[in-house]
């Protein structure tokens, strides 16, 4: 992010005296991406942030993947992995169950109304799509207000925390990356300002209240690291002295926000338009997009559903959230589902879909996907809520 904010008291100077009241010094502290070479924020803490009292084993959940062998298209069905009564006791940090993962990136859901512990995810920034209820992400550089259709935008190495909110329980899509996630460079400036072609804006894009400046003492962090479990990943928990909210200020490009998806202002055009023209944000080798409720194609002999598509150097994965998904129809696709198209083999509209789409005017759904360019495996969960029919739904006629 090159939107530089700054909030509550912070020195004229970087780098130089910045005093408390009773006339000791806040400690400085430096959160910068790519060794001092990228984006950086500056905060400032009362006590210091380094100090450690214990620290132990976090044990995560089931982090084991298995290769999506023999090759098939997949639809897992994410709203039956959890049932309301478990989200009574079940938070967005602990209670992830691995749908989806590989190298680069991975997909967990998890369904909430209990509060998370205190949270730092040191693999890689996280981007947690809200599919349904409230909560409030209480972070180290202050609170963010998410609500339903929100991205919430985490930095790597973010100090944070759930809060649900609400009558509503809270449905979490949480993509978790090996690198750090932003908005696409083609809609950015040289020097990172969000450019006019593109779908969204700085406006739209949500970031702190002021800091918290929580006081307590002998606090528990649950860290999720590079290490030695399955994936190179590996839980601890460190007992800190001094609560990590304890920040009077910071400044920088390198925050938490949030961007809801009724911000973003679809592209259309007279024919098809391809997948990046629906792209909202990029992490190493592998693509957000959003496929929002939205004119469609308007030439006259258009057909408004995709064409049979082999995306050659991809896997996708689409979460149908809402609305009703025009080129899935017949294929028992709903609320909830997650289809899983591997490379290698060519997808598209369900029998009878192109024709029935011909003539219509606008698509009321709203899908939210990952395009990653090395191959998906299944976790626990997207094994345990795998319809095992999807791959024969092209076979059929529509009914
Ligand atoms: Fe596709």
């Amino acid at each position: 992010m090159a939107h530089y904010q700054h909030r509550g008291s912070i020195p004229p100077k970087r780098h130089t005296q910045h005093r408390r009241p009773d006339g000791g010094l806040y400690y400085e502290e430096l959160m910068g991406e790519e060794g001092f070479s990228s984006d950086s924020s500056l905060l400032y803490h009362r006590t210091i942030p380094s100090a450690i009292v214990d620290a132990r084993t976090w044990v995560l959940s089931d982090q084991q993947t298995v290769p999506n062998e023999p090759l098939l298209p997949r639809h897992l069905k994410l709203h039956e992995l959890f049932t309301d009564a478990d989200a009574d006791t079940t938070d967005v940090v602990t209670g992830r169950r691995l749908v989806l993962g590989n190298e680069d990136v991975r997909i967990s859901y998890a369904v909430s109304r209990a509060a998370s512990p205190l949270y730092r995810n040191a693999v890689g920034d996280e981007c947690v799509y809200v599919e349904s209820g409230a909560a409030t992400v209480e972070t180290v550089f202050g609170n963010l207000d998410a609500r339903q259709g929100d991205y919430v935008l985490v930095p790597r190495a973010t100090t944070h925390r759930w809060i649900p909110t609400g009558d509503e329980v809270l449905r979490a899509y949480c993509i978790e990356a090996n690198s750090h996630i932003t908005p696409p460079h083609r809609y950015l400036s040289r020097f990172g300002q969000l450019l006019e072609h593109s779908p969204f804006c700085e406006r739209d894009l949500h970031g702190p209240s002021e800091p918290p400046n929580v006081a307590e003492t002998d606090v528990e962090v649950y860290l999720k690291h590079r290490g030695s479990g399955p994936g190179g990943i590996t839980g601890s928990v460190h007992v800190v002295p001094h609560h990590p909210f304890d920040v009077i200020g910071w400044d920088g490009c390198l925050y938490p926000y949030t961007f809801n998806v009724a911000d973003y202002e679809p592209i259309t055009g007279r024919v098809h338009q391809p997948p990046p023209a629906h792209q909202v944000f990029e992490g190493h080798n592998f693509v957000i997009c959003n496929f929002v409720p939205r004119k469609v194609d308007y030439h006259p002999l258009s057909i408004p559903v995709p064409y049979y598509h082999s995306n050659v150097d991809s896997d996708e994965v689409m979460f149908y959230v809402d609305g009703d998904y025009e080129a899935r129809k017949g294929s028992g696709i709903g609320k909830g589902s997650v289809s899983l198209h591997p490379g290698g083999h060519a997808h598209g509209p369900q029998p009878g879909a192109a024709e029935a789409s011909i003539g219509k005017h606008y698509f009321d759904e709203l899908a939210v996907m990952v395009d990653t360019f090395r191959p998906l495996e299944l976790g626990e969960a997207g094994r345990a809520c795998d319809d095992g029919a999807y791959a024969g739904s092209w076979n059929r006629t529509r009914g």
